[in-house]
């Protein structure tokens, strides 16, 4: 299976279709790069029938004009029955972590019609509660991480830290995307993880980055992703 497959594809039953953590800095590139490989997994033939949602806490997405926003679930399943790939900005912050609760009962609740499975990625998750070592997210993000592979529903967090991932992830994560993190990482991330990223960490600068299978126990570095015209 290609890379791009273990990072992003969903599959009911596949080793490497559990959680993919995706970690760095702020203004590190990573909505730039997450932009580009959901485009590129829209170019593989093994996504053609699997449906995007973007969550993006900063009501920000890089897609382009022809991908819609909405703000409610309701709009979200309406334009996800014809729209391969959908933009969801929660907008009360007093409610970010109801808001994502909720579209992620409504993938559960439609998973099963799906068949190409469903990608749904929490951008900038590090801002909900219960994201850090310390803390328990709620029973929604549970379920999405310990059940979302059976049902078809692969979960992407893009988080700053490493740190931001809750402890219950631990074995639940089949790869981490890195661009630049931080260096207070490290002890957590071999905690884990049980990978050593010491040596790749002074690598992931000027937009470079790396798929790190936790599954087979391999990193696989890359260089950044070209930036698109706009
Ligand atoms: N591969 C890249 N090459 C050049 N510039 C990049 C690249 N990736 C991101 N950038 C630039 O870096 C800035 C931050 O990128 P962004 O993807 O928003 O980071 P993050 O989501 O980690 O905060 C943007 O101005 C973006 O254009
Ligand atoms: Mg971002």
């Amino acid at each position: 299976m290609n890379n791009l497959r273990k990072m992003l594809l969903p599959n009911r039953s596949g080793s490497h279709s559990l959680s993919t953590a995706f970690a760095a800095r702020s203004g590190s590139g990573k909505t730039t790069l997450l932009t580009e490989l959901v485009s590129q997994a829209r170019k593989d033939e093994a996504f053609k029938e699997t449906r995007f949602v973007y969550v993006s806490i900063k009501q920000e997405h890089l897609f382009g004009e022809k991908v819609p926003v909405v703000t409610n679930v309701e709009d979200l399943l309406k334009k996800m029955e014809k729209e391969p790939i959908v933009t969801f900005y929660p907008l009360d912050a007093g409610y970010y972590e109801e808001d994502i609760d909720d579209v992620i009962e409504a993938m559960f609740s439609i998973a099963d019609d799906v068949k190409g499975g469903i990608v749904l990625m929490i951008d900038d998750a590090n801002v909900l509660k219960g994201f850090d070592s310390r803390g328990q997210p709620s029973p929604s993000v549970k379920k999405l991480t310990i059940a979302g592979r059976s049902k078809g529903i692969r979960g992407v967090y893009i988080l700053h830290r490493i740190s931001n991932l809750p402890r219950l992830m631990n074995g639940n994560i089949s790869g981490m995307i890195l661009l630049s993190i931080s260096p207070m990482d490290l002890p957590y991330s071999k905690k884990i993880t049980g990978i050593e990223l010491d040596d790749l960490l002074p690598e992931l600068v000027d937009y470079k980055w790396a798929y790190v299978d936790l599954i087979d126990n391999t990193i696989h570095r890359f260089n950044p992703v070209e930036l698109k015209k706009s």
